[in-house]
């Protein structure tokens, strides 16, 4: 059985009604690098139960746009213009399908992590292709300019999907947010500045 720890950044996610304790992780981000901004339209990928939704809604505001996808229903009434779309990102046809009437967008997010299996190699080699996959929905879904902010595990993989990465956007950077808990492997890179091809 799953055994899920409540320390201190659940119990203050319960207390500040947000849907998950991985929101201080993106609120971190957004402290330190300002990746989203007011009017902003964002592509959140992994997006259940909702907790980057409620906080990037705050930023974006009623101007500004969020579309969010999940394997999961997404089963909360956000405040502001958001859309939540249940699927799978490997599926080709229902991404295009789904997100065509909403491009371009400013912001790709992806929190995306697969159902882990303990096998240290089998999870990082899953988590690397489902951010090899947001990197590439993120390099047709944002315009020029625009940002992407993934999550991977710290694998084998890393480094090659780093330097891809790097030829594509100006700036990256490799996070681990503070409030990842202590025995996660995973990081965030955040790409900026999406050159134009
Ligand atoms: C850590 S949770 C995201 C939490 C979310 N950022 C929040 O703040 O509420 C990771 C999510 O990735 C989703 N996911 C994993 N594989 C996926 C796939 N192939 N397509 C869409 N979503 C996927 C899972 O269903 C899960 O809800």
């Amino acid at each position: 059985m799953a055994f899920k720890v409540q320390d201190h950044y659940f119990r203050k996610a319960k207390t500040q009604h947000y849907l998950a304790r991985a929101v201080y992780k993106l609120e971190e981000i957004q402290k330190r690098y300002k990746i989203l901004r007011a009017a902003d339209r964002v592509l959140d990928l992994g997006a259940a139960p909702g907790s980057w939704i409620q906080l990037a809604g705050g930023v974006v505001g009623q101007s500004g746009l969020i579309v969010g996808i999940d394997l999961k229903p997404i089963e909360h009434a956000f405040a502001n213009r958001v859309v939540t779309l249940q699927g799978d990102i490997f599926d080709r046809e229902f991404v295009e399908a789904a997100l065509s009437g909403y491009l371009p967008f400013d912001v790709v997010l992806s929190d995306m992590a697969p159902a882990t299996s303990g096998i240290r190699v089998a999870d990082s080699a899953r988590s690397a292709l489902l951010f090899e996959r947001a990197f590439e929905i993120a390099l047709w879904a944002l315009q020029p300019g625009g940002t992407f902010l993934a999550k991977i595990f710290h694998g084998s993989e890393f480094h090659q999907l780093l330097a891809r990465l790097k030829k594509q956007f100006s700036q990256t950077r490799v996070i681990r947010p503070e409030a990842t808990r202590k025995q996660s492997r995973e990081i965030y890179i955040l790409a900026m500045n999406l050159k134009r091809t």
